[in-house]
């Protein structure tokens, strides 16, 4: 009998990130309601944000986070829209969203699809709108296991939650590439070690946090796949 699927690691994350709650606190003080968390997992930010009074938008792929995110904003008295659909995809209209956040979502895909992820956010930000995201870097722990499909992206492929999930591991000159359309405000490499359970070696997690806004002046631009849709629908 096969043995049941475990569950990830961050359907126990309960707190908001720290950087979630400055974040918040800058869209107050500049009048932002309207947040989408894309891959909102378990919903600690979706929950947080709604808490905090902002207009809540959380989108994944997994039904099973949404669930929870669903289940906990019940507990909670809150509401906020869910919808599950892949990263490359945000249904919104161009200019919605004051700003977006995304915590070790956006380096599960190929660098393709990170791109259409990206023009993405970008197309449903307003202009002078704020985007926060933490991507793996390489030098992480996890570089290298499973299968490399082109240059840098990883398919793990170990028994669980993790299995067939792509890991693309950013250099800091391809953050900026990637990152082109955007003003960059910030860019960050923060490095932890830990002792990894499954292995129980000395690991390394390493990640970028970028901190960019869409440029005042951006047009709305026809590269984002929601656009190109609704367009031809
Ligand atoms: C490590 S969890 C982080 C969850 C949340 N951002 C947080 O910080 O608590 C990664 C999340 O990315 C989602 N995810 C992975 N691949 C995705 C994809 N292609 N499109 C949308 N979400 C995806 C997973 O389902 C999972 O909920």
């Amino acid at each position: 009998m096969d043995k049941p699927r475990e569950e990830p690691f961050w359907f126990a994350w309960k707190e908001p990130d720290e950087r979630v709650v400055a974040l918040a606190g800058q869209m107050k003080k500049r009048g932002m309601k309207r947040v989408l968390d894309l891959g909102c997992g378990a919903g600690r930010h979706v929950v947080y944000l709604a808490k905090e009074g902002f207009e809540v938008y959380g989108t994944d792929i997994s039904m099973d986070a949404l669930e929870r995110t669903a289940q906990w904003l019940a507990e909670e008295g809150l509401s906020a829209t869910l919808k599950r659909v892949d990263m490359t995809v945000i249904p919104y209209p161009d200019g919605f969203f004051d700003a977006v956040i995304s915590l070790y979502v956006l380096h599960h895909n190929t660098i393709a699809n990170i791109r259409t992820a990206l023009s993405e956010i970008r197309r449903t930000l307003r202009p002078g709108g704020l985007f926060f995201a933490t991507l793996v870097a390489t030098g992480d722990f996890k570089e290298g296991r499973g299968q490399l499909i082109e240059p840098r992206t990883w398919v793990v492929e170990e028994q669980g939650y993790e299995d067939g999930v792509p890991h693309h591991f950013f250099t800091e000159d391809e953050i900026r590439a990637v990152l082109e359309g955007f003003r960059l405000i910030e860019l960050e490499r923060g490095e932890r070690s830990f002792v990894e359970e499954a292995t129980g070696h000395l690991v390394l997690s390493a990640h970028w946090e970028v901190w960019a806004e869409r440029r005042k002046g951006d047009k709305n631009h026809l590269h984002g796949h929601a656009t190109i849709r609704r367009a031809r629908s």
